[in-house]
């Protein structure tokens, strides 16, 4: 039976245990790059024991940016940054994954601490936004949408495969497409902000015909050796919006397609959600498992699965394949030794570099010495 710990593997890449820090935007970036700031917070987390590190979603254009501050992958030049950032990973022992995203109609934004608003195209940092349909999101996303062309559409997914050709050369191992969280990807799914009239709209296969050709753009430049899995919108939490449903059979069509784990998240495509469990332990646990059952491909969910316990038992009881910490990966840069301390794990130290692991593991000295409460207060 598996564990927290238990290694995992896809395709041709071998995780060291179930536990993935989460892809969190971090507004630290000038031109797109990733510097000093991304190497110190992905290496601090290989070494706390993470077994999957995702720096924050990585855009493939200028404008699929939340803010001018985030990092980028159109141009060659980001590559020299990410290269670091995947090395620093790899080398604490961690697998680096890459998550390549556009913000579609969620774009221009300024940073969350200076207000979080939405800012206009003829500001020095904003730009006009694209989505599927001319549909302003509303609330803080004030400004009018430009419906995508369908050249548009593809000159997206040529740029999806371009910045595949980019994160392989830095050297990431595993690569996710994020359409979840009212992003493009997410827009299209949505009959919120999908109103098309030709074959990117419509029917549920024509709003998931934007998903099927990037994957296949991606597929054809990312090895086949490598994982290839996706961040989908899956429920809206609005009546008229993404079903539960509507993503299992888009599950089971992408799985056909080639993709390899589902990691299921939220549509985010409106702030009129009824019912979503924001403050629900582990609530996309049972939605996972219904996943994982019915179309038999691997699943990694987020949200709130922080507690070790609830965390373990997902995967104890096959569940889930992997659990994605966004908040508590911020929080504590050693949650996995934590919690296989919490969970009574043997050689909770193990987990981490054997440079300081070493003086840790043989010289203890006596209960809470080095910093950690008991174990078991949770
Ligand atoms: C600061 C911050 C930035 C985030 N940025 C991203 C992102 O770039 N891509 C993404 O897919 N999710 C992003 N998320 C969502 C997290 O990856 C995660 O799915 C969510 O926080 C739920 O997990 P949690 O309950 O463990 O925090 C972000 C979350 C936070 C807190």
């Amino acid at each position: 039976m598996p564990d927290l710990f238990s290694p995992f593997v896809l395709k041709g890449v071998t995780l060291r245990n179930r536990i993935v820090m989460s892809p969190m935007t971090m507004y630290r970036s000038v031109d797109g790059r990733m510097g000093d700031f991304h190497v110190m917070l992905m290496g601090s987390r290989a070494a706390g024991g993470f077994g999957l590190v995702f720096p924050e979603q990585i855009a493939i254009t200028p404008d699929g940016r939340t803010g001018t501050h985030c990092a980028g992958i159109w141009d060659d030049s980001q590559i020299e940054g990410l290269t670091r950032v995947a090395a620093i990973i790899r080398d604490m022992g961690a697998v680096p994954a890459i998550q390549l995203g556009h913000t579609g109609r969620k774009g221009s934004e300024m940073k969350p601490w200076d207000g979080k608003l939405q800012l206009p195209p003829d500001h020095p940092d904003g730009w006009q936004v694209r989505g599927p349909s001319a549909i302003t999101y509303g609330g803080r996303y004030t400004y009018p949408v430009r419906a995508m062309t369908v050249e548009e559409i593809h000159d997206i997914h040529r740029a999806y495969a371009d910045a595949a050709r980019r994160a392989l050369a830095a050297g990431f191992e595993w690569l996710e497409m994020h359409f979840a969280h009212g992003y493009l990807g997410a827009s299209f799914f949505s009959p919120l902000a999908n109103q098309r009239d030709d074959s990117y709209g419509g029917s549920l296969e024509n709003r998931l015909r934007f998903h099927r050709e990037a994957l296949d753009a991606v597929r054809a430049v990312w090895p086949e050796r490598l994982p290839l899995t996706m961040r989908l919108g899956s429920d809206d939490f609005h009546a008229e919006g993404v079903q539960f449903d509507d993503a299992v059979w888009a599950l089971g069509e992408l799985k056909r397609h080639g993709l390899d784990l589902a990691d299921l998240s939220l549509g985010l495509n409106t702030d009129a959600m009824t019912g979503a469990p924001f403050n629900e332990m582990a609530f996309m646990v049972e939605r996972g498992a219904r996943v994982r059952r019915e179309l038999g491909i691997p699943v990694g969910v987020s949200w709130n699965p922080g507690i070790p316990q609830e965390a373990d038992r997902a995967i104890r009881e096959e569940k889930i394949d992997l659990v994605l910490l966004g908040r508590p990966a911020l929080a504590n840069p050693h949650w996995p030794v934590w919690a296989a301390r919490e969970l009574g794990h043997n050689d909770p130290f193990a987990l981490i570099p054997p440079d300081w692991s070493w003086w840790l593991r043989t010289r203890p000295g006596p209960e809470g010495s080095l910093g950690w409460p008991p174990a078991g207060k949770v």
